[in-house]
């Protein structure tokens, strides 16, 4: 039988943009967004980046909430697949950028979101990219999205990140913690059967510095 292409490499992430391209947006932003509408606030246009957006399905979502979004993927084939899924009237609030998200810097923004995405950041890369992350939040601004756990089933994987809960707890530091869930079970993902062990996080910059 032909082995399966690594998740990472372009052939494994145009498998996984194929799988994921019908699902609904992420619980979590949809979360996210009922929280900040109900909130108010603002007239301008909110701006966020999307960091590792894949096929593109939660982009497509903050652009229809009437966000501005700059979009990041390191995946040429990310880039494609989201530029055919954007209506004509969305495309002036949306910026593709194809780059490690790590060598991207970020402008300032109202909410970083990035789904399943950090994790794929080498360790020793990871310490630049979350000060960047913090760095273009807005006093007020949200981070959502996940950080692998130690007993994920890819833990063993060196060019990831995975993060125990206590490092988790560090990195969110001067943050205020909204929601911090930890997911520990066996499901699937695009290659069959695995074991998740995940933090769902909703972070806040406070407005003034505690
Ligand atoms: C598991 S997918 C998640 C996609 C989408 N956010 C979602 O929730 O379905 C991870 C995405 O991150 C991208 N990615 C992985 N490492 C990256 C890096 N260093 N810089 C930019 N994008 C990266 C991949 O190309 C892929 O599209």
């Amino acid at each position: 039988m032909p082995r399966a292409p690594a998740v990472d490499s372009p052939a494994g992430w145009r498998a996984y943009y194929r799988w994921t391209a019908k699902r609904p947006p992420r619980e979590l932003l949809r979360q996210l967004l009922t929280h900040l509408e109900w909130e108010g606030g603002t007239r301008r246009r909110r701006r966020a980046v999307d960091l590792g957006f894949g096929a593109g399905t939660d982009t497509l979502e903050l652009l229809r909430h009437g966000w501005q979004v700059l979009a990041v993927d390191g995946q040429e084939g990310a880039g494609r697949f989201l530029e055919r899924r954007v209506p004509p009237r969305l495309r002036r609030n949306l910026t593709i950028v194809i780059a490690p998200m790590e060598e991207v810097k970020l402008p300032p923004v109202d909410l970083v979101y990035a789904s399943f995405s950090l994790p794929f950041c080498p360790p020793d890369r990871f310490p630049k990219l979350w000060s960047g992350v913090r760095q273009a939040l807005r006093p007020g601004g949200h981070f959502a999205g996940q950080l692998f756990g130690d007993r994920d089933a890819w833990a063993g994987q060196s060019r990831f990140t995975f993060c125990r809960r206590e490092e988790v707890l560090r990195l969110a530091r001067g943050l205020r913690v909204e929601l911090l869930r930890e997911t520990d079970e066996r499901g699937r993902s695009f290659r069959g059967p695995k074991r998740w062990h995940f933090f769902d996080l909703i972070l806040e910059k406070p407005r003034r510095p505690a």
